[in-house]
């Protein structure tokens, strides 16, 4: 294995809310900090994006899928071309891909039984475009051992929230000469080593990681993020999204609906587990809706209120019997809600302090960039990048293929 050394990372993302390809050059580290050096949001055409919907809808063919592979990776590599021409070529890019289904149920078809997961926007695309070598398909390699393929994040989340190097993996990390135990660079020193933290991602699905001191990191989908506020304030308003939440904070929540909403039985199962659009679907919102008040801002107010109640309901059922938590962090799209973030206020408990990302000098937008550029990074080292406490897999394994 040769020795670490800083590399230039290009790392695309975009998430189940596919509001855009967020696309970052960063610099990774050998002790794991990351530096993003300019990242852009890059809007997907709109007939792309449309597409994209009528896959999540299943009403695309195999040929649709097969020949959305090979666009949004045209798409992929368009992203890269605007920092390429202004930064040059990087050492990698590193691709999380767009996922259009995600299945971590072991289902039987004869005597196989194995999870699932899909993300397009071909890899090879990206490689020809750019000339660049690309990491991509990380969550096939956790799924081959039995995991979920998700969360992912947490990985980062630990390295730079966390102790640094984890008790289950110090020895492999000491085996490829990482030495540097926690890298303050990326959280400006602002982190304090006897904290323990909910690092809470709010995209379209929201997903958190527990980093403490005593004990090892864990993490799962909380369940809805903003899908279902979107799909609201597209019905209802023809926005893509409530902007800052100032819908939400004109209605009223309604305590029966969301009631009957957090009945679902997503949030009662016990982590590893993680969800997507296949199951928080347009069906399961058309039919929430039929229970729902009149009032449209009413509708939204609800919907950012089960966001903020299901994370606070998670903490209690599956973090707090294990760990304590001082401080919540929260990232992704949903940070900038203001009302979900007064929800989230509400619904935890008081001694927990609320901050985002941008508190860490991180922007809400790019952490999942910067973590993909690690992931990827280790990857092209060889490191094992999957954290089997989060994802349930049997073993660590290397996550990612390359693809020059
Ligand atoms: N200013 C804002 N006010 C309210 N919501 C926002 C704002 N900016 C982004 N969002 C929400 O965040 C979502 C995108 O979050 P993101 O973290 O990119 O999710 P994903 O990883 O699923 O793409 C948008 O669809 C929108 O719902
Ligand atoms: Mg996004």
């Amino acid at each position: 294995m040769s020795e670490l050394e800083v590399k230039k990372v290009i790392a695309l993302m975009s998430g189940t809310s596919c509001d855009s390809i967020d696309a970052g050059l960063c610099e990774v580290y050998p002790d794991m900090s990351v530096k993003l050096i300019r990242g852009i949001n890059f809007p997907y055409p709109e007939h792309v994006r449309a597409k994209i919907f009528q896959i999540f809808r299943g009403e695309a063919s195999v040929k649709d899928i097969c020949q959305m592979n090979f666009v949004i990776g045209k798409c992929f590599a368009d992203a890269c071309k605007i920092l390429i021409e202004e930064y040059g070529k990087p050492d990698l890019i590193s691709s999380h891909g767009q996922t259009v289904y995600h299945y971590p149920y072991d289902e039987k078809i004869d005597d196989i039984s194995m999870k699932s997961t899909l993300q397009i926007g071909e890899s090879s695309v990206i490689a020809q475009e750019t000339g660049c070598m690309v990491v991509s398909n990380f969550r096939e390699a956790d799924i081959a051992q039995g995991g979920q393929g998700a969360p992912l994040v947490c990985f980062a989340d630990e390295k730079w929230w966390g102790k640094g190097i984890s008790r289950q993996c110090h020895s492999e990390f000491d085996s490829v000469n990482v030495s540097a135990p926690h890298p303050a660079s990326l959280s400006n020193g602002a982190r304090e080593c006897n904290r323990n933290y909910a690092i809470q991602n709010i995209g379209g699905i929201s997903n958190v990681t527990v980093v403490s001191k005593d004990f090892d990191t864990f993490g799962f989908d909380t369940g809805l993020g903003n899908i279902m506020i979107d799909y609201c304030a597209q019905k209802y308003f023809s926005k893509p999204y409530d902007k800052d939440g100032d819908i939400a904070s004109e209605g009223v929540i309604c305590e029966s609906w969301l009631e009957c909403l957090l009945q679902d039985e997503y949030y009662f199962v016990e982590p590893p587990k993680s969800t997507g659009r296949e199951y928080f679907n347009p069906q399961y919102i058309e039919n929430s809706l039929k229970y729902a008040p009149k009032d449209p801002k009413d509708i939204i107010a609800t919907a950012t209120a089960l966001t903020a109640k299901t994370i606070a309901d998670a903490y209690e059922r599956f973090i707090y019997p294990n760990v304590g938590i001082h401080e919540a962090v929260i990232c992704g799209g949903g940070a900038y809600n203001k009302t979900l973030m007064k929800f989230l206020r509400k619904f935890l408990p008081s001694y927990i302090e609320l901050k985002t990302c941008e508190d860490y000098g991180i922007s809400n937008n790019f952490k999942e960039v910067m973590a993909f550029a690690l992931l990827g990074y280790c990857t092209y080292y060889g490191i094992p990048n999957n954290l089997p406490c989060c994802t349930g897999a049997k073993k660590r394994v290397v996550m990612g293929k390359i693809t020059y």
